[in-house]
């Protein structure tokens, strides 16, 4: 999260009764980290005010609300981290954004480096620097530079552009067709944001499942975008030159910070809600996998939210189901990609050995997070290892030894341990607890309001 480290650990303790625990509560899913970046990037590249309703006070999401206010974007509102703010965003336009004197940090955020890479790329005029903490700076930027160059974009960075620290100076961009050998949100909406400040058509041809916000928004703005699926791909194809108009984006909760107590409650008893859940297939594959493990849940599909682009639903969990091992395709891999620290929690609790295949991705988010479940998983007594891309992990555990456990400031692998603990047979320590506010602020306080 940061490249300072502030060494701090926070003691876990379980439930006294572990898996009998009874929860009958209800909490409230905290905003989509993918759809705050997006609605602010939309929101500065219209001329004029926008609002962002409810977004995610996350570190990621504001690397990318700093990102513009360098950029010359007013972007103020509620900073208290509270779920229900409106943060109000108001700009000179795509075509008036200034070129900041000083570097722009980009955190710890793939979301915030990626897409604006396309985006300042395709920004005649603009000139940029930019650099992310230790972990982001470790992370491949040449999936989305290589293709952007092809387009005529001028990038420089460390390892010919590979690797953040990056330089860009913007230009007239020239449509493009290009074919992605990932599934990968990010890349898509790079080249796609790209392609709205070009001449004509650009499409991208990727494997299916990534998540889909950037298509649905653009469309819902009036972009000229079309989506074709064939067999296992899809092209997303954008006409352009495109200026979004401003408006008011409302942000649904983020089924990703759903999932770590979708887990908990599933291995508990008892029924827990989550309220206000983003229902797109592209981001529930975790619930599928759930269910096929046995999990019982209810989705009550909220018909009462007029302005939310995508479908939203109250999640109601019941616990105390029994669980058995699944197995899972690689090509499925997209739709759950960052609940599998939290599914291999599951899967250590099923009977049966579960395979989960394709992770090759895992390896390079915030942390090499196959690496790090596997090492989770083991400390806490699972028998747990990979074969090639797939993650196998036999179970049903017999017991939860307490651990100590470093998340190597991985948000979403300190929350997995943090909710593993719940079923410990002891105390059990996660070091850098503070990396959970790139995603999910309130975690330990929810975590806590549940006994
Ligand atoms: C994201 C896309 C996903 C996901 C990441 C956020 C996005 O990465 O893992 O946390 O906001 O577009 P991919 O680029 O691998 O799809």
């Amino acid at each position: 999260m940061s490249s300072k480290r502030t060494p701090q650990l926070i003691m876990v303790r379980p439930w006294a009764d572990g898996r009998a625990k009874s929860l009958q509560s209800e909490i409230l899913c905290p905003p989509d980290k993918s759809v705050t970046h997006r609605s602010v990037m939309l929101a500065a590249m219209a001329k004029g005010d926008s609002e962002v309703v409810n977004p995610l006070m996350g570190a990621d999401c504001r690397s990318t609300m700093s990102v513009f206010r360098a950029l010359g974007v007013s972007i103020e509102g509620d900073e208290s981290g509270n779920a229900t703010g409106t943060v109000r965003v108001s700009s000179p336009g795509w075509d008036g954004w200034r070129s900041p004197v000083t570097p722009l940090d980009y955190g710890n955020s793939g979301t915030t480096a990626r897409l604006l890479t396309g985006l300042f790329a395709a920004t005649p005029g603009l000139f940029v620097t930019c650099f992310g903490d230790a972990s982001l700076s470790t992370r491949p930027m040449g999936r989305v530079v290589t293709p952007l160059r092809t387009m005529g974009a001028k990038i420089l960075g460390r390892d010919d552009g590979r690797l953040l620290p990056m330089a860009v100076q913007g230009q007239q961009l020239k449509s493009a067709k290009h074919t992605v050998d990932k599934a990968t949100a990010q890349v898509k909406s790079a080249l796609i944001l790209a392609g709205l400040g070009c001449e004509g058509d650009t499409s991208v041809t990727l494997p299916s499942g990534s998540r889909d916000h950037t298509e649905r928004m653009l469309a819902a703005l009036g972009a000229k975008i079309k989506v074709e699926k064939h067999g296992h791909l899809e092209t997303v194809q954008v006409t352009g030159p495109f200026r979004p108009a401003a408006r008011r984006h409302l942000v649904p909760g983020d089924p990703s910070s759903a999932a770590f107590f979708a887990v908990l409650a599933v291995l508990a008893s008892g029924t827990l809600v989550i309220k206000g859940v983003l229902d797109n297939d592209t981001r529930t594959g975790f619930i599928m996998l759930l269910e096929q493990m046995g999990a019982k849940f209810d989705r009550r599909r909220l018909l009462d939210r007029p302005g939310y682009l995508e479908p939203v639903m109250d999640l109601v969990v019941h616990g105390g189901s029994e669980l058995k091992a699944i197995e899972t395709d690689a090509a499925a891999a997209p739709t759950f990609i960052d609940e599998v620290p939290i599914l291999a929690v599951a899967a250590m609790f099923a009977s049966g050995t579960s395979r989960i295949r394709g992770l090759g991705e895992l390896r390079v988010k915030e942390s090499d997070r196959l690496a790090k479940v596997v090492e989770l998983l083991s400390i806490a007594g699972a028998k747990v290892w990979t074969e090639g891309d797939d993650l196998l992990i036999d179970g049903p555990a017999e017991s939860v030894q307490p651990f100590v456990f470093d998340p190597a400031e991985d948000h979403r692998l300190a929350m997995a341990a943090s909710i593993l603990a719940k079923f410990a047979d002891g105390p059990c320590r996660v070091a850098d607890p503070q990396c959970v506010a790139v995603s999910f602020p309130d975690f330990f306080e929810v975590l806590g309001s549940l006994g």
